[in-house]
């Protein structure tokens, strides 16, 4: 693995319009094959300006191949896994269900409501190994709480933020997709309490979960999904332009945050929330 003075000790994954880290320094490429698979890109490591090593994956591969119903996760945790990544950052595009979640805005959700379809693989216990693992609270909240005053101070500048709002203690909805919800659906999860929807957060944060790493989601609203009528429909090219914007955006948070969270999560006081916590979890008889 090249020179490991620093190991790799967070993930990031990037999600549509965020295929690389370009504003970090690359030392190496790497592409695990894995249990299930390979990932959905070669993983991008990247030095931090202290040293530290972070690890990059682009969710839907570089050229953007894998929809979000047939994206390797379980292949996606366990090369970050290999590598000794113990937090992961997922970057993610997603459509507000609240007037106030503006394009643009960003999202650290706290809950999630399931709403794929029992098509995507979503367990490492399968095929005669049961286990369970707790979900209650699907995000690392430890982590949350480090990570939120950080993608504030990122986006602070008004020439990185574009007056960018930061949202906490949101729902996000995961449907299947690939076509977007309808009308009623959309109004359905806004009854449900849902803030944001995307079609990603899931297995992902469950699958990291049964890996025993800290996993938390950083959502940028692209548009405001089906529930919402207005005088002026959103075009394709004006999402597209968001998706863009945020990308640049996200770039910006990632180098913030990471620097910034890379020692505690070296001395163990970030990102330990779940070690250990699949110990008793397999109840299958050995
Ligand atoms: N990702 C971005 N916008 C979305 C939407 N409206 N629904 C589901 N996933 C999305």
């Amino acid at each position: 693995m090249g020179s490991t003075e620093h190991k790799v000790l967070i993930g990031v994954i990037g999600g549509s319009g965020l295929y690389h880290l370009d504003n970090l320094t690359p030392v190496e490429t790497v592409n695990p094959e894995t249990p299930w698979g390979y990932p959905s890109s070669p993983l991008t490591i990247a030095q931090l300006p202290s040293g530290g090593k972070i690890a990059f994956l682009a969710r839907h591969g570089v050229g953007h191949q894998h929809s979000p119903s047939h994206v390797p996760v379980r292949a996606n945790i366990a090369a970050f896994k290999s590598l000794g990544v113990r937090v992961i950052l997922a970057f993610s595009a997603v459509g507000s269900l609240r007037e106030d979640i503006h394009p643009g805005d960003f999202v650290v959700p706290s809950q999630i409501i399931d709403r794929t379809k029992g098509i995507r693989p979503s367990t490492y216990f399968d095929e005669g190994v049961v286990g369970h693992a707790m979900f209650g609270n699907p995000f690392d909240d430890a982590l949350i709480k480090d990570l939120v005053p950080l993608v504030k101070e990122a986006l602070a500048p008004h020439e990185v933020g574009n007056g960018a709002q930061v949202h906490t203690e949101k729902c996000v909805v995961c449907m299947e997709g690939p076509a977007f919800s309808t009308r009623a659906e959309s109004n359905m999860y806004r009854m449900w309490g849902g803030d944001i929807i995307n079609m990603s957060v899931l297995p992902e944060a469950k699958l990291a979960r049964e890996a025993e790493m800290s996993y938390a989601l950083i959502a940028t609203s692209t548009d405001y999904d089906a529930w919402r009528v207005s005088e002026h429909p959103v075009t394709v090219e004006e999402v597209v332009k968001t998706l863009h914007q945020n990308a640049n955006a996200s770039r910006h948070v990632a180098a913030h945050v990471l620097e910034a969270l890379y020692p505690d999560i070296e001395s163990g006081k970030v990102g330990s929330s779940f070690t250990g916590t699949m110990q008793f979890a397999c109840i299958t008889k050995k």
